[in-house]
């Protein structure tokens, strides 16, 4: 028999639970604040008198445990899968006839009913209940093996920590518990919730959060469930991942019963009668998008009946009776603050604006390219502009066009500029281009890039070099062409602030370890320009050795397959500068290889190798380990985060900020999975 207390503890848990539930559940309080708080100290103070009776389902666990050192695995029971994308109604029909074909004999589309629901931006996570009782949440991870978030899912206020809810006199008496269950949603962090959270980070002149998914991602991969508490995670639920002891047959019968165990359900979401019916619902949200209390970036259609779900199954890592409608990118208006320039390590100035930071689709941009001179030009940006800033593909930002009713009467079109920000020497405009170029040899700033190239991964791969050090030794003056890399003074870096023993050891074993580099990656780390590891790799197919390359003509060059005017006349220029041949000299005197080795039937150069990819999104018909897999199979490398070592960002859907930010201000390309297959084939 419980005693008292006991009983009491039930009582208290069953109400706070009840309380939370209209409260961040159904926004709909039946207490104040100082009511509920007087039931929770009276929950919290039996519990510390009565340590034995403390659960992990009590709603006092959700503040958070002590901090843990890893997440461990999970392997999903039933894989967690990805949505493929439709971008506007003709996609939306293509589907439908695509499922149309495959339906069981005597269905036909008429009979389709469809659940619409928001797209919301945030991550999918899977919950655990174990008779009514939360046990364990997985994140979505690569959709096979998650990892085990429950500490911190315990503490996001509207996840029910036991299922149904149950106040004595409901009515009507809410389901009993199902054995087992495995509901999934997304956690994500609403709009409103997000700018408090910002204006607190602003009032303690902290950092401030980029935008809600990541913040929401960050939030649920932190170590310690504390911290995870003091963030206004919230969670929807959309998905039975599968049930035991109970059956469901159908997607809105499984939103009920979710809703009726005690599960936030979206209040937006809709059953469609016909395809037609869900677009029209599709089209009002996304004029309505800016009103949603959260970040939705697209609509989900689902196949409303479980049966043809099954019937339908799943293609790649999609299934075929669902599919995510995207948002078309969504633009923004903002103040072009500067146009300014850079320089590349061709000597190529590229404009970009600076804008006022604004959040396009849930990223904050700063910076953005402005592509070249003549965009600027034909779109006629000016500095002090306001103009509309759109993400392309909803990932790299745009300024589309100045908003000319908001243009001031004394703005001035922008002038280029004439000489190169850096080194102030006259620019040189080609004729036949729009690219423009400082041709000074001697400019700091191709310099540095040029050196940054020389060492990355991509050409002579020096392991601890990267732009840093490159800029630094450029300043200093230790480097006055690439070829000082090799003939850097150990005395004088370690004279350098920060440049202890072991690191400039660590330095001098990396560069030494790249004087074995083959043949291609030197012709490549010339930096001439079209002259990547491709051409390179062209160019030695015809030629063995780097002397051989610097005397052939442009006839001889232009007559390899694959080799057009354009880059045999980049290559023969660059053998006939004094400045070059001075280069090459120094590079074979230090020791590198001007003379191909002969060609191993193994070691067959590979279109990826040298490459290193961050993959940050939901890659479109893969999981991340089989693009992973695929990548290594082509002989490239796959890294968790995004450094000057990496050559791209691979990305999918829902791209991780950080990621994304981190490669924006290193300027390292972008790819999509498409791309990369192409570039796999060769
Ligand atoms: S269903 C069919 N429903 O979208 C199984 N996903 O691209 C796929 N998402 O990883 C999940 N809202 O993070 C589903 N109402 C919704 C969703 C939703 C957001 C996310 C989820 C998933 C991604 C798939």
């Amino acid at each position: 028999m419980p005693n008292d207390t006991e009983i009491r503890i039930a009582q208290l848990r069953n109400e706070i639970n009840y309380h939370l539930y209209r409260y961040h559940t159904l926004d709909d309080p039946v207490i104040s604040d100082y009511e509920y708080d007087q039931l929770f100290q009276e929950l919290q103070r039996l519990e510390t008198e009565n340590p034995h009776l403390v659960t992990p389902d009590s709603p006092t666990q959700r503040v958070g445990a002590e901090p843990l050192s890893e997440f461990e695995k999970v392997i999903h029971p039933v894989p967690m899968t990805s949505l493929s994308n439709a971008f506007d109604d003709d996609d939306m029909r293509d589907w439908l006839k695509r499922i149309e074909r495959l339906l069981p004999n005597g269905v036909s589309a008429s009979d389709l009913e469809f659940v619409v629901e928001p797209k919301i931006d945030g991550l999918a996570v899977a919950l655990t209940y174990e008779s009514g009782s939360f046990a364990q949440g997985a994140t979505r991870g690569n959709g096979r093996v998650g990892e085990n978030v429950t500490a911190n899912l315990r503490t996001v206020r509207n996840i029910p920590l036991r299922i149904p809810l149950r106040l004595e006199d409901e009515q009507p008496a809410p389901p009993e518990p199902p054995l087992r269950i495995e509901v999934r949603g997304e956690i994500y962090i609403g709009l409103a919730d997000f700018e408090e959270l910002n204006r607190r980070q602003a009032e303690k002149e902290d950092k401030l959060y980029a935008n809600p998914r990541n913040t929401a991602a960050g939030s649920l991969r932190q170590l310690d469930s504390r911290v995870t508490a003091q963030r206004p995670l919230a969670f929807f639920a959309y998905q039975i991942g599968y049930i035991e002891g109970m059956s469901v047959a159908s997607q809105w019968e499984a939103l009920n019963l979710m809703r009726a165990l005690g599960f936030p359900i979206n209040p937006d979401v809709h059953k469609a009668q016909t395809l037609d019916e869900a677009l029209v619902y599709i089209h009002t949200w996304m004029t309505r998008r800016n009103d949603l209390p959260y970040e939705a970036d697209g609509a989900v259609v689902k196949i409303n009946d479980f049966a043809l779900q099954e019937h339908l199954g799943v293609v790649g890592n999609a299934p075929r009776w669902a599919i995510a409608y995207k948002f078309p990118a969504q633009e923004v208006t903002t103040k072009l603050l500067a146009i300014k320039t850079q320089v590349g390590r061709t000597g190529q100035i590229t404009p970009y604006a600076e804008l006022e930071p604004v959040n396009v689709s849930g990223v904050t941009v700063r910076n953005t390219s402005l592509h070249n001179f003549d965009d600027i030009a034909r779109k006629d940006l000016r500095e002090g502009d306001t103009v509309a800033v759109k993400r392309a593909g909803d990932v790299i930002p745009q300024v589309v066009r100045p908003v000319l009713e908001k243009r001031a009467p004394d703005s001035q079109p922008w002038q280029p500029p004439a000489r190169c920000p850096a080194c102030d020497a006259p620019l040189f405009f080609p004729e036949d281009e729009v690219a423009v170029f400082c041709v000074n040899a001697a400019c700091p700033a191709q310099l540095v890039r040029r050196v940054e190239y020389f060492v990355s991964r991509a050409a002579m791969d020096i392991e601890g070099f990267g732009i840093k050090n490159a800029k630094l030794f450029v300043d200093k003056g230790f480097i006055k062409d690439i070829a000082d890399v090799y003939y850097l003074n150990r005395d004088k870096l370690l004279a350098l602030e920060g440049f202890k023993e072991k690191k400039v050891d660590n330095l001098f074993k990396g560069i030494e370890a790249s004087k074995a580099q083959p043949l291609e990656r030197v012709l490549t780390a010339l930096g001439i320009r079209f002259v990547g590891r491709e051409v390179s790799r062209l160019l030695l197919t015809h030629f063995d050795s780097l002397e051989a390359i610097a005397a052939a003509d442009v006839e001889t060059l232009e007559a390899i397959d694959g080799v057009g005017p354009r880059i045999a006349v980049s290559v023969y220029d660059w053998f006939r500068r004094p400045e070059h041949q001075a280069i090459l000299a120094k590079l074979k005197d230090a020791g590198l290889n001007f003379v191909a080795a002969r060609p191993s039937p193994i070691e067959k150069a590979q279109p990826l190798s040298g490459l290193t990819f961050v993959i940050t999104g939901t890659l479109p018909g893969v999981t991340r380990s089989e693009a992973k897999a695929a990548i290594e199979a082509a002989g490239g490398k796959v890294t968790g985060s995004v450094t000057g070592k990496t050559s791209y960002l691979l990305i999918g859907e829902n791209p991780g900020g950080s990621k994304f930010t981190k490669a924006q201000k290193l300027g390292t390309p972008q790819i999509d999975w498409l791309a990369l297959q192409g570039m796999m084939r060769g």
